[in-house]
């Protein structure tokens, strides 16, 4: 676990109290924006439906509860790291979601659909044509979706946040995107972003042991020469 700790601290910083209260008046500002827009989604969402956002590598989904609110899975490395519920609370960041994805945990969570889409399009029962099963009548969808909530052992493979929807909405945990996964993991590992933060780990750990064997050294070789004279 520690390891872990020590990674987290180096990719999520925390934020300092002046730029806390900016965005304390950005997230009143937000809310009113949500507060309209929350309702205008309600007009066209149901309760259950599958929400589809197209990511980079993936397509993330999720399940609509109503009142503007999505359940969805997510990796993700606060609720290993932190019991700050406060802290889990907040947006995932990309630093959080990679370091999930590298520690298998993450967690089902309901957040905003702005927070959820985040600015990309939203497909609405997508996958209704896709799987062979009918969908599960609306509200149990969402009840399923919200049972499962709280922290979840993530695998890219075996549960993802498709195995999730799916799971929720045809009651059967398949993953399409499962029969893709060594395409999508190549462009994981060649994407510059993750070679980098290999490179920086990597340098990390080298360095740490250079101290560590610097250290040794120092302390045995004074009694080394000791022995020999
Ligand atoms: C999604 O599917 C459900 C049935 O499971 C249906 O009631 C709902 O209207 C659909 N939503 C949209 C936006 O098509």
């Amino acid at each position: 676990m520690f390891p872990l700790q020590l990674l987290a601290l180096i990719f999520i910083s925390t934020p300092t109290p002046d730029l806390k209260k900016r965005r304390q008046g950005e997230e009143e500002a937000d809310r009113q924006v949500k507060g309209r827009t929350d309702r205008q989604y309600e007009l066209v969402l149901k309760r259950g439906d599958l929400l589809e956002v197209p990511r980079t590598l993936f397509t993330h989904f999720g399940i609509y509860l109503g009142g503007g609110r999505v359940a969805h899975f997510i990796p993700d490395i606060m609720p290993v790291v932190s019991g700050d519920q406060i802290r889990i609370g907040q947006m995932v960041t990309n630093s959080r979601l990679l370091l999930g994805v590298l520690a298998k945990c993450g967690s089902v969570r309901v957040d905003s659909v702005e927070d959820f889409a985040y600015g990309s399009e939203i497909l609405v029962n997508a996958s209704d044509k896709v799987c062979s099963r009918p969908a599960l009548n609306g509200e149990e969808v969402a009840r399923r979706a919200e049972k499962l909530r709280g922290h979840v052992p993530y695998s890219l493979l075996w549960y993802n946040c498709e195995h999730f929807v799916m799971y929720c909405r045809y009651g059967t945990v398949v993953s399409f995107q499962t029969f893709q996964f060594c395409k999508t993991v190549r462009k994981l590992l060649l994407s510059r972003r993750v070679a980098k933060v290999t490179a920086v780990l990597g340098a990390c750990l080298l360095l740490y042991l250079r101290a560590v064997s610097a250290a040794l050294l120092a302390v045995l070789l004074p009694s080394l020469i000791w022995m020999a004279s």
